[in-house]
């Protein structure tokens, strides 16, 4: 006798755990259906003396309908709430949430922000190009040494000869100037791509900024003041230039440029590598050469031109310190912008 209390003990007490349908289809059997605990105890009845069957047969009967009962009631629990989770169309929806802007378009739109303030425009090139406008026109010919640095073994060249995944934004200068007269000034952001072994500062793919500026007259001393400007805008505070003799073969005079660290005030910190300074881009006076391969005459026209690292850049002012999180796609590191 004790052990049916225990069983109805324990039957309700899964009857009130059940959360669906098909939990309830399986208590049923498990105390309802064939071979059930039940049943069982029907089963047993005929091995019992008349007067203990009738009490036993009785109880049994009685419970059988109890739980019935039960799993009637608690269908009708979860029928209920079907129909109100179908047809309540009064409840409001559930919330999508809503993602952002990567933080490399961010940085992307921000600069582009900048520099139309400054009367530039905003141009964008093909990620497939071809060597002239990636190498030869920029003063690079094949047997140039500084092809080599670019393209030996770093540029993905594809199965069309000739093409190749630009290395560089500089290659939109000729698509531009081959296209549009002077004066104007542009600048092209862009993804470039480049063979390496990847690190926390090496990606095959990344973003660049490239700008130019054609005129009848202009200096280094114009590219100063506008990169100067910028990046007071682009980091929010004083920020010092500093350009340093360098060496690209589209540009005479060339230079390299560095930025005062941004994150330290020049104090001297990791970012920097205790110099106070950065460097941030190439940048230079457009070379003859370039202007003649666009058939333009160098002697009536002058301009400037940089590229740097967008996606450098970004790093810098957010204290990103592997450019892999980029493309990493891992929505801890997204989340934070
Ligand atoms: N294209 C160069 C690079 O990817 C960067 C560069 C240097 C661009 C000097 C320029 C420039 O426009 O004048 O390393």
């Amino acid at each position: 006798m004790e052990k049916i209390e225990e069983i109805k003990k324990n039957f309700l007490s899964e009857i009130k755990k059940a959360k669906s349908l098909k939990e309830l289809d399986l208590i049923f059997n498990e105390y309802l259906g064939k071979g059930g605990k039940i049943s069982v105890f029907f089963k047993k009845l005929k091995d019992l003396p008349i007067e203990k069957r009738k009490i036993l047969g009785k109880k049994l009967n009685f419970l059988k309908e109890f739980f019935e009962k039960e799993i009637e009631k608690k269908k009708k629990i979860f029928f209920q709430k079907k129909e109100k989770e179908i047809f309540d169309i009064t409840l409001p929806p559930k919330k999508i949430e809503r993602g952002h802007l990567h933080p490399l378009t961010q940085t992307k739109r921000k600069v582009e922000e900048i520099f139309t303030s400054f009367g530039f425009e905003v141009v964008e090139g093909p990620e497939i190009e071809d060597e002239w406008h990636n190498f030869d026109a920029l003063n690079m010919p094949p047997w140039h040494p500084a092809r080599d640095v670019l393209s030996l073994g770093k540029t993905f060249y594809l199965k069309e000869k000739g093409y190749l995944l630009r290395s560089h934004t500089s290659a939109v200068q000729i698509r531009y100037l081959e296209t549009h007269n002077p004066p104007f000034k542009i600048i092209v952001p862009g993804r470039v791509f480049r063979a390496e072994s990847t690190d926390a500062s090496h990606e095959i793919d990344f973003w660049q900024l490239e700008g130019l500026m054609v005129q009848k007259e202009t200096s280094l001393a114009n590219f100063k003041a506008v990169i100067e400007e910028f990046f007071k805008r682009f980091f929010e505070k004083q920020i010092k230039v500093r350009l340093r003799p360098s060496y690209f073969p589209f540009v005479e005079p060339g230079v390299e440029v560095d930025i005062s660290c941004p994150i330290c005030q020049m104090k001297g910190c990791s970012v920097c590598k205790q110099s106070g300074f950065i460097e941030v881009a190439g940048a230079g006076m457009v070379h003859p050469f370039v202007f003649k391969a666009v058939k333009l005459n160098p002697r009536e026209w002058q301009g400037f031109a940089f590229g740097f690292g967008l996606t450098r850049l970004a790093m810098i002012k957010y204290k990103i310190s592997d450019i892999r999180y980029f493309n990493s796609g891992d929505l801890r590191f997204l989340k934070q912008f």
